[in-house]
C-alpha cells in the first residue's frame, strides 16, 4: 500500500492515475452515447431502455459511486499534476518547453473544468429535472426532445460537447504516451485512434440537438 502512494507522489504515477480513470469516463462517455442514440428508434425504445437502467436498482446505485469516485480522482490527480508542474518550472524556461506539452497543460486545464460544469447542468437538466422547464419523470424521450427544442439549450450542449471532443482527442493521445506507446512509429496510430473516437464522441453526441432543432425527432 506504502509503495501504491510512493509512486503516486511522482508525476508519473499521477499521470498513470489520470490515464486510468480517464479511459474508464472516456468508456461511460462512449457507452451513454451508445445508449442515448436509441432517441432516433422513438419514445417507446429510449423510455424502456432508461426504465431498465432504473430499474437494476443497487446496481445502479453502486456504478453512480464508482463514476463519482472516478470523477473526483481525475479531477484531484489533474490539480494536483497542474500545481506540481507550476511549482517545478524554473524561471526563463518557459520556451524550452515542448510545445506538446503546453498546449496540454493550456487547453485541458481549462476545458476539464467547463465539461465538469456542464455535467452538473446537465444532471440538472435530465436527471433530476431541477433545470428543465417542463420535466416528467419516467418520460426520458419527452424531457431530451423538449429540452433540445429551446435553442440555447441545444448551443450550450453543443459547445459543451465539442469542448468534450477536443479534451477526448488529446486525453485518447496522452493516454498511449504514459502507458508506453509512444514509439514514433505508433505515432500515426495514435493519432488515428484518437480522432476517430472524439470525432465519434462528437458527432454521436451533437447528432441528437440537431435532430431535434431541426425537426427530425419530434
Ligand atoms: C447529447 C448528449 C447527451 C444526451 C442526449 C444525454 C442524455 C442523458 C439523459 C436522458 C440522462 C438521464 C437518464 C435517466 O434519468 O434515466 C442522462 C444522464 C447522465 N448523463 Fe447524459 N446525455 C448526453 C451527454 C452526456 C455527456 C457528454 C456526459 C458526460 C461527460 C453525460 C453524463 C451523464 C451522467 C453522469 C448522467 C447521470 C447518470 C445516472 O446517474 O443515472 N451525458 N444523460
Amino acid at each position: 500500500m506504502n509503495g501504491i502512494f510512493e509512486a503516486y507522489r511522482s508525476s508519473i504515477g499521477k499521470k498513470f492515475v489520470i490515464a486510468v480513470t480517464g479511459i474508464i469516463l472516456f468508456l461511460f462517455v462512449l457507452g451513454h452515447m451508445i445508449g442515448n442514440l436509441q432517441l432516433f428508434a422513438g419514445r417507446d425504445v429510449l423510455n424502456s431502455y432508461a426504465a431498465f437502467l432504473q430499474s437494476t436498482g443497487k446496481i445502479l446505485w453502486v456504478v453512480r459511486i464508482i463514476m463519482l469516485t472516478v470523477v473526483a480522482v481525475h479531477i484531484l490527480a489533474n490539480l494536483q499534476l497542474f500545481f506540481m508542474n507550476l511549482g517545478s518550472r524554473p524561471v526563463g524556461y518557459r520556451v524550452k518547453k515542448t510545445r506538446e506539452v503546453s498546449y496540454s497543460a493550456r487547453t485541458m486545464i481549462w476545458s476539464g473544468p467547463i465539461i465538469a460544469a456542464f455535467v452538473l447542468y446537465h444532471l440538472l437538466h435530465f436527471t433530476t429535472g431541477g433545470a428543465h422547464h417542463d420535466f416528467i419523470k419516467g418520460d426520458v424521450y419527452y424531457v431530451v426532445v423538449s429540452g433540445f427544442k429551446i435553442w440555447w439549450v441545444s448551443a450550450v450542449y453543443i459547445v459543451a460537447n465539442l469542448l468534450l471532443g477536443f479534451h477526448l482527442k488529446h486525453g485518447l493521445w496522452s493516454w498511449f504516451q504514459t502507458l508506453g506507446f509512444a514509439h514514433p512509429k505508433y505515432n500515426i496510430w495514435r493519432k488515428r485512434f484518437a480522432l476517430l473516437f472524439s470525432g465519434l464522441i462528437i458527432v454521436g453526441n451533437l447528432s441528437m440537438p440537431i435532430a431535434v432543432l431541426a425537426g427530425w425527432v419530434a
